[in-house]
């Protein structure tokens, strides 16, 4: 577990974080990014999976064969789907409410965009970058992503 400093401690108790233990996935399908099986990608999961205001956790493999997670969320613009591999050093991040939280130093992203909420150890949020996102199609009750 990494030291927790001051500023990561104000989040905590101020409830921005509400606890680096309860960071469990809300759903868990897999799929593999190796098998693209079309041109408008991987699929990933039905369209009726997932109402807006929605996030949930897929975990797959990449094309390499490791083990990769896909944040997937329903905005009312869209979805977004990130890839779940932390910006700093490639821990990957557990999602806890509306935000994703890496385990490793605290850094913080917002789960429906991968924007930075707070970067490593407390720092400045332009430390890193926001999470990768894929490029997602909705087509034909499937979401696909690339
Ligand atoms: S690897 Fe995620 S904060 Fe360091």
């Amino acid at each position: 577990m990494s030291r927790i400093n001051r500023r990561s401690f104000l989040a905590i108790a101020s409830g921005l974080i509400p606890s680096f233990l309860l960071s469990k996935a809300q759903a868990s399908v897999g799929f593999n990014l190796a098998k693209a099986a079309s041109s408008k990608g991987t699929l990933l999961a039905k369209s009726s999976s997932i109402k807006v205001g929605q996030t949930q956790v897929y975990t797959g493999n990449d094309s390499s064969g490791r083990s990769v997670e896909v944040i997937l969320s329903r905005t009312k613009t869209g979805l977004v789907a990130l890839n779940g591999t932390c910006t700093h050093q490639g821990c990957t991040v557990a999602l806890n409410k509306t935000k994703l939280i890496c385990p490793c130093h605290g850094s913080v992203f917002q789960a429906n965009s991968g924007v930075v909420v707070l970067g490593p150890n407390g720092s400045p949020k332009n430390a890193i970058k926001p999470l990768y996102k894929y490029t997602v199609v909705e087509k034909s009750g499937n979401i696909y992503i690339s």
